[in-house]
């Protein structure tokens, strides 16, 4: 079963990202570096209108390096985008990222044209501890103007450097299955939206095809590429003692471990998607989209067939009828919502 999550605030992040927007020269974009695709949000483009934008690829300390680099190589190839690798190690990110937006917007600057900064990401994608380490000794400053939605926090990087934070949360319609697993295995999801069991299995599923060596060096396994995803978590089970009565495997509490070693990469820096799967996995997760999206049309409009608001396609008119039995060629009538 796909996970779909829906966390609150929505219409009001959309709404501030709207009345901002204008006044915004580079979006920054944070990006969970184990799952780009799957951690970004379409509905950002759309609500931010072919602004310059940056992509910081944040939690680079957890992901695949190399990976990392194929990712920052596909962002940085497209048009008015550019890509950072950051993880909150870094004890002043503050100089790449100006240098980037500069680069982005590079009329903005000095104190007539400060470089006015968005950003967004995903909840547990880490936009606080990077704000916070951003702030450093400057005390935030909350956005105060009119039209601006109180929570805003505008944040002074530099005299002629803001940043604004945006309240609430942009959560992406999740149409890639996969995407939802990995955002549930990295952390972004609500425990209780998810079935620990479902995302262990899925990430087992990953992690035998792409990152073999790792599970059989953490787990003390060998071919592991060779077994079912149930019988890795039941062996991880036995391993690591998740037993019950009777000496069953407790298959939760060996998802919880799967899940937990994953996101504290002890099995190693592990990334879940790689940008020429990600592109795969869209494409597919589109067409599933569109045919459900025929479907529900086509019941609803059976429903208004039904009540008679639009006329069955195939119905004949009266006088297609006439016209039909008098020889005519006339075509059946495109259904429509009568007035
Ligand atoms: P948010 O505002 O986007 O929701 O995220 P926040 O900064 O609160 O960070 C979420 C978690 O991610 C925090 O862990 C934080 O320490 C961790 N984190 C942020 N940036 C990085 C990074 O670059 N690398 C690593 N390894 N971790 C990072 P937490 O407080 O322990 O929360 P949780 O993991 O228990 O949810």
């Amino acid at each position: 079963m796909a996970i779909q999550w829906f966390p609150g605030h929505m219409h009001l992040t959309r709404k501030a990202i709207q009345e901002r927007i204008k006044e915004i020269d580079v979006v920054i974009e944070l990006l969970d570096s184990r799952l780009p695709g799957s951690s970004a949000n379409p509905m950002l483009a759309e609500l931010t209108s072919g602004k310059p934008a940056l992509k910081v690829l944040n939690k680079q300390d957890l992901a695949d390096p190399e990976r990392t680099a194929l990712w920052l190589a596909h962002y940085n190839a497209m048009p008015g985008v550019r890509a950072l690798p950051l993880d909150a190690s870094m004890s002043t990110p503050a100089k790449a990222l100006v240098a980037a937006c500069h680069e982005l917007a590079p009329n903005r600057g000095g104190m007539a044209k400060p470089m006015r900064v968005l950003i967004c990401g995903i909840p547990n994608v880490g936009k606080s501890t990077l704000i916070n380490t951003l702030k450093g000794k400057r005390a935030a400053k909350t956005g105060d103007e009119a039209g601006v939605t109180k929570i805003e926090q505008r944040i002074t990087i530099a005299d002629d450097f803001y940043l604004y934070d945006t309240p609430g949360v942009l959560w992406p319609r999740i149409i890639v299955a996969k995407s939802g697993y990995n955002l549930a295995a990295s952390g972004a999801i609500g425990k209780n939206a998810f079935d620990e069991e479902e995302v262990a299995l899925e990430l087992l599923d990953y992690l035998r095809q792409h990152y073999a060596g790792a599970l059989e060096a953490r787990y003390k396994l060998s071919g592991v590429a060779e077994q079912t995803d149930e019988q890795l978590l039941d062996a991880i089970g036995r391993k690591r003692g998740a037993l019950q009565s009777g000496g069953r495997i407790n298959l939760n509490k060996a998802a919880e471990i799967v899940i937990h070693d994953f996101r504290s990469a002890v099995m190693g820096r592990i990334t879940l998607e790689t940008p020429e799967q990600f592109a795969q996995w869209l494409a597919e997760g589109k067409q599933i989209d569109a045919e459900r999206q025929m479907k529900k049309d086509a019941i609803e409009m059976a429903r208004l067939i039904r009540l008679k608001k639009v006329k069955r396609p195939d119905q004949p008119r009266h006088s297609d009828a006439r016209e039909a039995a008098a020889g005519s060629a006339a075509g059946p009538e495109e259904p429509g919502v009568e007035g």
